[in-house]
């Protein structure tokens, strides 16, 4: 897939300026976070996560002493108005997050949000009921022979008013640091 190839979805392809890749932070990962989907500033610049809610998310990150990682999300292309992304286009865009899982190799995960958590539990086949239950908790799934282990948060967009939601994602994440050694 390069910037102008993928037509899977016409909507999101009618409606984009950039496809929106994955980014990596290191050359030598371990960590990979997968979000929803690109908002404005990210279908305009082409980066992922370079909006308020990945300045919230890298402000954490720092604070947890995390600066080599790989960001991404389970769908490349803006959807309009910021609308969740559907099933399908989950689905349609699913082959692409998981050939970045093969090229990256990470053996940790974060999911960051309902919609990226829900599609990535189920096509690994682990049950999600819902974020407020899964996140938090350390999973682990096999994957070509290696063992992942992924842990899910709330999106840092719904952390932005909700100051529970803030204090879990900032638990989860101090959490991922001390597990980046698994
Ligand atoms: N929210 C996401 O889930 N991904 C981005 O890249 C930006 C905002």
């Amino acid at each position: 897939m390069n910037k102008f190839s993928c037509f899977k979805c016409p909507e999101l392809a009618n409606c984009r300026t950039n496809i929106v890749f994955g980014k990596e932070y290191s050359n030598s990962i371990k960590i990979m976070i997968i979000g929803e989907a690109p908002g404005k500033n990210e279908d305009i610049s082409g980066e992922p996560f370079i909006g308020k809610s990945g300045k919230l998310l890298r402000n954490e990150l720092n604070l947890n002493g995390i600066i080599d990682y790989y960001i991404t999300n389970i769908v490349k292309c803006r959807p309009p108005n910021n609308r969740d992304p559907t099933d399908i286009e989950i689905n349609n865009c699913m082959a692409h997050l998981i050939d970045e899982i093969n090229d990256k190799n990470p053996n940790l995960i974060l999911l960051l949000g309902r919609k990226s958590a829900g599609a990535i539990y189920q096509y690994f086949g682990i049950e999600f009921t819902n974020i407020s239950e899964e996140r938090g908790k350390i999973k682990k799934f096999e994957h070509n022979g290696s063992t992942i282990n992924i842990l899910s948060t709330y999106h840092p967009a719904s952390t932005i008013f909700n100051k529970e939601y803030r204090l879990k994602f900032k638990e989860d994440i101090a959490k991922l640091a001390n597990i980046t050694g698994i």
